[in-house]
């Protein structure tokens, strides 16, 4: 269990972000909700959370903005102690063929997805040190390690992430602290309800024969949080129905 530990989850209004901000919760964690914009999905996440008996605070915060994310660690770490899980949820996708994908597409997506988790584990960091403790899940995906077509940007992130992820992992594993990453494959939130791809072709690619819901995500970080994870760290866990076997 995770009782009373407090949790960081960014992107966490809405689609796989929420579902891991209220898993934690059920697992008995308190949730910092980070969100972009969206303050009634925000508040909305943490009313669920709050109705589970836990506490639930929303931070508005863009992950890109490695001030604004300094000052958001320190604001929960003042009302809600020490964190001891941070989940790199945030990211956005900006698809287009390399040939027509403009500078501005790249970087946004870049400075969301893999600066961001930089950011908050940077700000992270020396609470999960000085407490020889803590609990990274950085969110990155199977495109990061089989490319897509359209995906040049986000695919670069993702795989970036990995790389994040395993140097992280060495870093601090001697203090502790176990980080790893999950790979979703198609995964039926709001950033897949408009691929330009049915859904027929989308599950023909899948062996198990269908997408995975947030929640299927959600309980694999939670493991990754809790006592199942103690002994994993550095690892690209995919979870994508066995779509990139
Ligand atoms: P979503 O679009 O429903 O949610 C993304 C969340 O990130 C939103 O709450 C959004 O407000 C937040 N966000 C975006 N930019 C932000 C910023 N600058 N600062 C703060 N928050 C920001 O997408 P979904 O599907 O829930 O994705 C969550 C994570 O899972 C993403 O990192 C995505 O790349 C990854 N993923 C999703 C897959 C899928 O099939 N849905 C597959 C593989 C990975």
């Amino acid at each position: 269990m995770l009782t009373d530990r407090t949790a960081i989850v960014t992107g966490g209004s809405r689609g796989i972000g929420r579902a891991i901000a209220v898993e934690l919760a059920k697992n008995g964690a308190n949730v910092a909700i980070i969100y972009a914009g969206n303050e009634a999905a925000a508040n909305e996440t943490a009313e669920t959370i709050r109705a589970l008996g836990r506490e639930a605070r929303t931070y508005k915060c863009n992950v890109a903005d490695y001030d604004a994310v300094k000052a958001t660690v320190s604001a929960v770490t003042k009302e809600m102690g020490v964190p001891y899980i941070l989940v790199n949820n945030a990211g956005i996708t900006r698809d287009k063929l390399i040939f027509s994908m403009k500078e501005e597409d790249y970087d946004a997506v870049l400075d969301t997805n893999l600066k961001g988790a930089f950011n908050f584990i940077k700000h992270c960091c020396a609470g999960f040190i000085k407490k020889k403790e803590g609990r990274i899940v950085n969110i990155a995906s199977v495109a990061g390690t089989m490319g897509n077509p359209g995906q040049a940007n986000y695919s670069a992130s993702k795989a970036g992430i990995i790389g994040l992820t395993k140097s992280v992992a060495k870093e601090l594993a001697g203090r502790g602290i176990c980080c790893n990453a999950i790979a979703p494959g198609f995964i039926a939130t709001d950033m897949t309800s408009d691929l330009p791809i049915s859904e027929d072709d989308i599950k023909a690619q899948i062996p198990l024969g269908h997408v995975g819901q947030p929640e299927d995500v959600a309980r694999l970080a939670a493991f990754l949080c809790g006592d199942g994870g103690r002994y994993i760290t550095g690892e690209v866990i995919r979870i994508d129905g066995g779509l990139a076997m």
